[in-house]
């Protein structure tokens, strides 16, 4: 029979000299595992006689529990100062100069958007805001677009699948359907922009499905095309914070203004680039005119009492200008260099004050 108190000795004493979880691992095996000294002990016993067993039984069980107990200790130990050491392994320095990191920029359509709204809050307009999804109503029939028109093809309009009502829903395909909701919603009178995210179906270098768009509506007694062409000529001026800019409105056809214009702006396209404020020719930038009386009338206002004027205009189409980007798409297309380029800073937010860009 194994002398038990040799075998805990030399176990004890394994156990003290492993210093590491591996090698106390060992000590465990060698002792507990199946093989193990300890485990013959024990698997010996159903061998001896009942006396024998009441005499060693105890002996056995005590120095398996003993050994066990000892084991599970130094374990312990052994896996606090492991962690110990991982942890000052792991230290950050934090003397050690900062990895290189792309600074986040405003975006030049969101940058625009803010100019535009700093001008035409400083004139007094509210800004206003409507669904992207919206219905043929408010998109259309309000607007006084004829049913069945092709005008609501011409939009290259996105729509949805009829839903359980029968309606056939589309992404807006201008921002003019807020003029119904502010019209309908709030009583003139009314003097508000509405930016937003507009949809057609079209692409090419001056197209994409999706763009911005600005609206304006005003809503007054006595409005008159004067008080339009003041307000977008004044408008013009200080977004290219210039006093240079000619503009010119030419007749034109919205179905939701009569008279209807849009209006250019004079520009130099000479050496490949447009410059606002010099030059012969002209660009056009928006689309205007007198409130429809149709238009007043869906949404319940008296065109005997109330006029008013509207205009509307692309939002990155004016930034294209201003900042000299070329191709619309690469507005949209996520690309972090050309951000980093054509981005602005966060903390300068557009002001009449301070200046817009
Ligand atoms: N909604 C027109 C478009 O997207 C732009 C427009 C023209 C808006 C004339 C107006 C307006 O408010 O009076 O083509």
């Amino acid at each position: 029979m194994t002398d038990l108190n040799a075998l805990e000795a030399e176990l004890t004493q394994a156990i003290a000299a492993a210093n590491d979880v591996a090698a106390l691992e060992a000590v465990r095996v060698a002792a507990l595992g199946k093989q193990g000294s300890i485990s013959g002990l024990l698997k010996s016993m159903g061998a001896m006689s009942p006396d024998e067993r009441r005499e060693k039984g105890p002996l056995i069980n005590g120095l398996r529990d003993r050994i066990s107990a000892a084991l599970n200790a130094k374990k312990a130990g052994l896996e606090a100062v492991e962690l110990e050491a991982r942890l000052l392994a792991g230290r950050v320095d934090l003397s050690l100069p900062a990895p290189p990191r792309r600074k986040g920029a405003v975006h030049p359509t969101m940058q625009v958007m803010d100019e535009l709204i700093a001008v035409f809050a400083e004139m007094g307009f509210a800004v206003a805001e409507g669904p992207d999804i919206e219905d043929d109503w408010h998109n259309f029939t309000a607007l006084n677009f004829p049913p069945k028109h092709p005008a609501r093809e011409m939009h290259d309009t996105f729509f949805f699948k009829p839903g359980a009502d029968g309606e056939r829903r589309l992404l807006r395909t201008h921002t003019s359907p807020v003029q119904v909701r502010t019209m309908q919603s709030q009583e003139p009178p009314i003097r508000i922009v509405a930016p937003g995210r507009v949809f057609r179906c079209d692409s090419d270098q001056t197209h994409t499905p999706m763009f911005h768009q600005i609206e304006g509506l005003v809503i007054d007694k006595g409005i008159h095309m004067g008080h339009l062409k003041w307000t977008l000529e004044t408008f013009v001026a200080r977004f290219f914070e210039t006093d240079a800019v000619t503009t010119r409105f030419r007749p034109h056809h919205f179905p939701f203004t009569e008279p209807s214009a849009e209006m250019d702006v004079r520009c130099d396209r000479s050496g490949g680039e447009v410059k606002i404020g010099q030059g012969d020719d002209w660009l056009e930038i928006l689309g205007c005119g007198m409130v429809h009386p149709n238009v007043l009338r869906q949404c319940g206002i008296d065109p005997d009492v109330w006029q008013g004027f509207a205009f509307g205009l692309g939002v990155d189409r004016m930034g294209m200008l201003k900042y000299g980007m070329p191709d619309l798409r690469d507005m949209f297309a996520s690309d972090v260099r050309w951000l980093e380029h054509y981005g602005f800073s966060a903390t300068q937010a557009p002001n009449p004050a301070s200046g817009l860009s």
